[in-house]
């Protein structure tokens, strides 16, 4: 088994290229044969042809048989001689021979070749055959009153089987020399073509976690080899991409997970750094740390989530509920979260809207949005949550009259860890996000075939748009 693509390719080149040229070589070969043997017998039918007319001419011109074929016989070893000087010949009437060209050069025709001449010649005009290295050709002539005369001449095939033999060595060295030349350029055309894959791959091969900025280069982008390089680039700049997500979100995560840590560590240390404190004092670090604690817990959770959602591991559950009641049950939990922070929640009327999705996950999305909303309004400030429908979906708008989001920042909000105004976020006397919320209130949406949008963020308020299908499955 051959393991180079080279190699392999190079086989095949040659392996078809020989067919090719054998099948090609082949019938070359045996036209060129052919030809010569026409050429041949073309020769033997013309000297057969301007001895029959010269002995009519000669039987007409004497008018008479004898005297005819007579002075036939001198022109023949006169002129003929000379014209047809490698062709022996033969002129028959019946059994009795009229006249031979004595012939130093050919030689006499064979006595069975005459007889297979008669034999030939009762089918066609003139016949060809070989018979001991020898060309024949028989031609039948019919003169009115004088009878039937055969003319036979013949020629040696030496020569064309030299002209036939040298093509054929001709052939035998040509064929394997091509071969060989073929396989050569066949090697350096496979090598020439793949290098770019042996480039490509030292190059992937290079690549690791440390340096992903690395590129494969692209030698020719509009070939095949060119487009797999600039597939490799965009793959290594989607894992770059990732990575980059990755490096940010350990980051960001230690940062947040580091915070509630030290401030509890802190409580504590400052409690029991005098041995005698009041049950008020302790009371009042324990809620320091209980507090940092449900902060820690629910960033703890948030990142579990996220981090079971991009491994794929959140089964939905889907079941069929009603939306609108679903988004009431919502709007009196956010109420409660409204009146610490003196912000009124209301919930629009809705009609009766029946919807399959997992339950659960969508009460956590609008749980987001409305507590966002509440959360980043102002005191005696206004929440609404409206269900509307349109085109196979179901829109839940969140809208409040805060301060808005500023626009360098809206474009950030649903990345993990962001927060538009990390001090105030914090500060925040409900929970001081992470700023996992919109991350994960975008990934149930989508995840259920929706998705979630920001409206408009300006100074007389946010809205936010979650869209959801309707089809019930
Ligand atoms: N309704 C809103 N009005 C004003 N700003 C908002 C509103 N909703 C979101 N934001 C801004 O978007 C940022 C990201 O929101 P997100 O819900 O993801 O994080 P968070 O609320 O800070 O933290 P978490 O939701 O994890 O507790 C927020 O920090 C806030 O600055
Ligand atoms: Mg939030």
């Amino acid at each position: 088994m051959i393991k180079s693509i080279r190699a392999r390719l190079t086989l095949w080149y040659v392996a078809v290229f020989s067919v090719i040229l054998a099948v090609s070589g082949f019938v070359v070969f045996s036209q060129l044969v052919e030809s010569r043997y026409q050429r041949l017998d073309s020769r033997l039918e013309l000297a057969g042809r301007v001895l029959a007319a010269s002995l009519k001419h000669e039987i007409e011109e004497h008018e008479g048989k004898a005297p005819g074929e007579a002075s036939f016989r001198s022109v023949l070893i006169t002129i003929h001689q000379l014209t047809f000087p490698a062709q022996a010949v033969t002129i028959l009437q019946a059994n009795r021979t009229v006249g031979q060209k004595p012939d130093s050069l050919a030689r006499t025709v064979a006595r069975t070749a005459i007889q297979e001449s008669a034999a030939f010649t009762q089918q066609t005009n003139p016949a060809h055959w070989s018979e001991h290295g020898w060309r024949y050709s028989a031609l039948r002539l019919s003169l009115p009153v004088h009878g039937e005369y055969m003319i036979v001449s013949g020629e040696s095939e030496q020569e064309t089987e030299r002209e036939v033999a040298t093509l054929r060595r001709a052939f035998l060295v040509g064929v394997p020399v091509a071969v060989l030349l073929s396989a050569l350029g066949g090697y350096w055309l496979a090598r020439k073509s793949l290098a770019p894959v042996v480039l490509i791959s030292q190059t992937v091969e290079s690549i690791t976690s440390r340096n992903l900025e690395r590129r494969v280069p692209i030698l020719n982008p509009a070939d095949e080899l060119g487009l797999l390089a600039q597939t490799f680039n965009r793959l290594l700049e989607r894992l770059g991409t990732a990575f980059e997500q990755q490096r940010r979100f350990m980051a960001d995560a230690s940062h947040e997970l580091r915070t509630p840590v030290s401030v509890a560590h802190t409580a504590t240390e400052v409690t029991l750094d005098q041995p005698n404190r009041t049950e008020g004092e302790y009371r009042e670090a324990l809620q320091i740390i209980d507090g940092q604690l449900r902060r820690l817990k629910r960033v703890v959770e948030d990142m579990f989530l996220l981090a079971r959602a991009d491994s794929g591991a959140v089964p939905l559950r889907p079941s069929k509920f009603y939306l609108d009641e679903l988004l009431a049950d919502t709007a009196a939990a956010a109420r409660v979260l409204g009146e610490k922070l003196s912000v009124n929640v209301e919930a629009a009327p809705m009609e009766e809207s029946l919807c399959c999705a997992d339950e659960s996950l969508v009460r956590q999305m609008v749980m987001i949005l409305l507590d966002n909303a509440v959360k980043y309004s102002l005191p005696g400030g206004r929440v609404s949550i409206r269900l509307g429908r349109r085109e196979g979906l179901y829109e839940i708008f969140v809208q409040d009259n805060g301060p808005g989001i500023p626009p360098d920042a809206q474009p950030f909000i649903f990345n993990r860890f962001y927060r538009a105004d990390p001090a105030r976020s914090r500060s925040s006397a409900t929970s001081g996000g992470a700023g996992l919320g919109l991350s994960i209130a975008r990934w149930i949406a989508e995840c259920h075939h929706g998705d979630l949008r920001l409206l408009s963020a300006n100074s007389s308020g946010t809205v936010f748009c979650a869209t959801l299908p309707t089809s019930v499955a």
